[in-house]
């Protein structure tokens, strides 16, 4: 059975999963406003990463003998003064779940929950991933600067991307 301090920190997980669910559909309804529906499709599929993520959570929790418990989202913001902006807040927000994730294996070691860390060792790998991703985008943007040319054709690139099934990426 999980331990009640792990137990609470990984409800806690489930929350900024969802949080960050929550931000990137807001993101997708910014990309569609300004007529960016590639955009808005790159930030679809990340809704799903992140809903992949949370239930990953949820099922870990229950597996271990746990009470899942959901908690409020908070509401993201709507709005963002452009693509470049709302990317580089993706960035600074991926960054930040690393740190959480980072900070669950440490509560793992320090509580000697040998499961635990072992599971979250695939969230670690999947930050590594979620941040290249971010950057790919990223850099295309900061070489883009004010180009609509090259705006349509990044966006026509991302309107590629498609959901990657859990199996395939070796989910453990
Ligand atoms: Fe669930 Fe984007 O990390």
């Amino acid at each position: 059975m999980i331990g009640k301090k792990m137990e609470k920190a990984l409800n806690g997980q489930i929350n900024a999963e969802y949080y960050s669910s929550y931000m990137y559909l807001s993101m997708a309804a910014y990309f569609q406003s300004i007529d960016l529906p590639g955009f808005a499709n790159w930030m679809r599929i990340q809704v799903q990463e992140e809903e992949f993520h949370a239930h990953k959570f949820f099922d870990y929790i229950i597996e271990r003998d746990g009470r899942a418990a959901l908690k409020a989202i908070d509401a993201p913001p709507t709005n963002w003064k452009s693509p470049l902006e709302a990317f580089e807040e993706t960035l600074a927000h991926e960054q930040k779940v690393t740190a959480l994730i980072n900070d669950l294996v440490y509560l793992a070691r320090d509580e000697r929950d040998n499961a635990s860390e072992i599971f979250l060792q695939w969230f670690v790998s999947e930050q590594v991933e979620e941040e290249d991703s971010v950057n790919t985008v990223l850099g295309q943007l900061r070489l883009i600067k004010d180009s609509p040319e090259a705006m349509f054709m990044l966006d026509k690139e991302l309107s590629l991307r498609t959901f990657t099934p859990p199996t395939a990426k070796g989910s453990a």
